[in-house]
């Protein structure tokens, strides 16, 4: 698959086989996320690989969006470290850069994957500081949950023209 491709027909996955994601995959996209861009190279992410199939079906307590948590193997929580900044106000770019690339990089490996927000809302960024020990000055930025598609993922176009400016606004 082409990058061209990947970023065409990645398509969020909600529904995954009964079935573990490899170790060795889980480490090329967990690759992929560390040579996202971020500002001045500052790279202020952390990742918490949460298989534990108890500890995922707790998630679904306090994120009522993160209902796919009951039936998939693996989810990646990126954290951003705030304790090291060099650029302030860049870390939440820097972590979208991450997460983007998770979900292309699990998508080109046959996986499939969904962004779910978790900053800045209070009460999901609290759920899981307290359910996985995460401490005060790291931050839980997206969850994603990872898995073998049950679903297709189809090619969309959004390409809208009355969103392109010229020159000027
Ligand atoms: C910041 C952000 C938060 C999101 N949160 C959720 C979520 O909590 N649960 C969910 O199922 N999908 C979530 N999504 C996925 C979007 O619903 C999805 O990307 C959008 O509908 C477009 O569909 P596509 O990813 O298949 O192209 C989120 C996406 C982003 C970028």
């Amino acid at each position: 698959m082409d990058a061209l491709d990947c970023i065409h027909t990645r398509r969020s996955i909600r529904k995954y086989e009964d079935k573990d994601v490899p170790d060795d995959l889980i480490k090329q996209i967990l690759n992929a996320a560390m040579t996202a861009p971020s500002a001045g190279n500052q790279q202020p992410w952390q990742f918490i690989v949460i298989k534990d199939r108890v500890v995922l079906g707790k998630i679904t307590e306090f994120h009522e969006y993160a209902q796919m948590c009951k039936d998939v193997h693996l989810a990646i929580l990126v954290c951003a470290d705030t304790t090291s900044l060099r650029h302030e106000g860049m870390w939440e770019q820097d972590c979208s850069a991450a997460t983007q690339n998770i979900l292309l990089s699990a998508h080109a490996l046959g996986l499939g994957a969904v962004w779910c927000g978790v900053y800045p809302r209070d009460a999901k960024m609290n759920g899981f500081s307290k359910l996985l020990g995460i401490p005060e000055k790291i931050i839980p930025f997206a969850l994603i949950p990872i898995g073998y598609p049950l679903q297709k993922s189809s090619k969309v176009d959004r390409y809208k023209k009355e969103k392109v400016h010229k020159d000027k606004w």
